[in-house]
């Protein structure tokens, strides 16, 4: 791995510099955070946020001040969505058990989300996290394939349980991942060609053949469909349909996790896998699932399930109980009717069109990626003189009023991801800001 990277926890995040000249009541939550999460407590910003309330794609502090929210997918629709927040509090009351009873609203959204997806990835497991869904999918290749290897990309993330974490090379702060987990970089036209899709193929193939001969095999490829812990590589459409092919000739499952990508972000597709032109053989789900009511899944072919159930069988005790239902229900409906996939591609069109002008204004944007609402703005690659450059900018937009966050092996990414009800005044506000902040860090 590259001297430079920098672990995925340790993008932005708050680590007690100039302490001594925070706020009193700042300095005293943060102490009293410490205390009782510990050593693995982390904050976003030199300056951390008090939150008091959120609406829409608007986050407020206690002190009152208004910031926004360029950077929460969660809350997909929007920070505390009437609908979302009145369909779960109206299950609690009527009842909330786990799914060994039968309800109409389990039953209603299993078929709801079904539908959305290819006709063969006919069957779902709900889980409660993304880490839950991928660590299931790991389970099912390897059951499936009899095989342990599995091949990810440099600085991907796909969540926190043990053997997830063996596939998130990005959460490394010493070592690196088994000898059963191969890395691949990322899928950027700068490595692998214009010709992306040809190319990286290639090193997936690679990847698989060093699997064959250290003695793990090949269980699954796993990928998050636009690659936005690697810094955001979502294009062209189309190129993860070759190394859908290799994965498929070397006898290994596809996994595709939507947990980023999913629910209307990249404004083309409902699923960013979807812009790709395949189907996988799994879908994980998470994150803007329940707009902020922990919901996760897993979606994947009947015959895959029913391996799993001849060895172990599954339940998740807080999976699929119907107020998770109630809040996965009222995100779609709200989907649909606020056109949110739509304002996604609309709304983020115009916002790269906007930041590709600043681009072409400033000498170190480097690159503006991205597709809907998921922007990623690349700052010089590795130029020495601008190490750090990317957190200075987030922090400075984060003193203007505007949160953003960092993404890609060296923290040298720009992510913009806001809730999908983002309007073009919002777009207007960030440009200013970010033209501002360029300007007074005189990068
Ligand atoms: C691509 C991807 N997959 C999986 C996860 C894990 O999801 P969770 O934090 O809900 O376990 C994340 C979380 O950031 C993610 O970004």
């Amino acid at each position: 791995m590259s001297d430079a990277r920098v672990p995925i926890l340790n993008l932005n995040a708050f680590g007690g510099e100039a302490k001594e000249t925070l706020p009193d009541d700042l300095r005293r939550m943060i102490d009293r955070r410490r205390r009782s999460f510990g050593a693995t407590s982390v904050l976003f910003f030199h300056e951390p946020l008090i939150v008091d309330h959120a609406s829409g794609q608007y986050i407020t502090t206690t002190d009152g001040r208004r910031y926004l929210d360029l950077y929460n997918n969660v809350p997909s629709v929007g920070h505390g969505h009437p609908r979302v927040a009145e369909a779960v509090c109206g299950q609690l009351r009527q009842v909330n058990a786990h799914s060994r009873y039968l309800y109409d609203i389990v039953e209603t959204y299993a078929e709801r989300l079904l539908a959305l997806f290819p006709a063969p990835l006919a069957n779902v497991i709900f889980t409660c996290t993304g880490s839950e869904a991928n660590d299931l999918a790991l389970r099912l290749a390897r059951l499936h394939t009899g095989k342990r290897g599995i091949v990810v990309t440099r600085a991907a993330y796909h969540g926190n349980t043990a053997s997830v974490t063996e596939v998130s090379p990005s959460s490394y702060k010493a070592g690196e991942p088994p000898d059963y987990v191969a890395v691949v970089e990322a899928p950027d036209p700068a490595v692998h060609g214009a010709e992306v899709g040809p190319g990286f193929a290639r090193v997936v193939s690679e990847a698989i053949r060093r699997l064959a001969a250290n003695g793990a095999g090949f269980a699954a490829f796993i990928a998050d469909s636009i690659f936005s812990s690697d810094g955001v590589f979502d294009g062209p459409a189309g190129f993860l349909e070759p190394v859908m092919a290799e994965v498929h000739a070397a006898g290994g499952l596809f996994i595709a996790d939507e947990v980023q990508s999913g629910f209307g972000r990249t404004g083309e597709a409902f699923w960013g896998f979807g812009r790709h032109g395949i189907t996988p053989d799994v879908v994980t789900l998470g994150k803007p699932m329940g707009n902020g009511y922990p919901i996760g899944g897993v979606v994947t072919r009947p015959e895959l399930l029913a391996l799993l159930n001849s060895q172990y069988g599954y339940f998740n005790t807080f999976g699929g109980t119907p107020a998770a239902a109630a809040a996965g229900l009222a995100v779609l409906d709200v989907l649909a009717d606020e056109g949110l996939q739509d304002n996604a591609r609309r709304v983020g069109a115009s916002m790269k069109q906007r930041v590709r002008e600043v681009a072409e204004r400033s000498n170190i944007i480097t690159d503006v990626r991205g597709v809907g609402l998921y922007l990623g703005v690349e700052i010089d690659r590795g130029a020495p003189r601008l190490q750090g450059a990317g957190e200075r900018i987030v922090n400075g937009l984060r003193a203007r009023g505007v949160l953003i966050g960092l993404a890609g092996l060296n923290a040298n990414v720009l992510k913009i991801r806001p809730p999908l009800c983002l309007k073009e005044v919002d777009v207007e506000t960030f440009i200013v800001t970010l033209t501002g902040v360029l300007a007074a860090l005189d990068l």
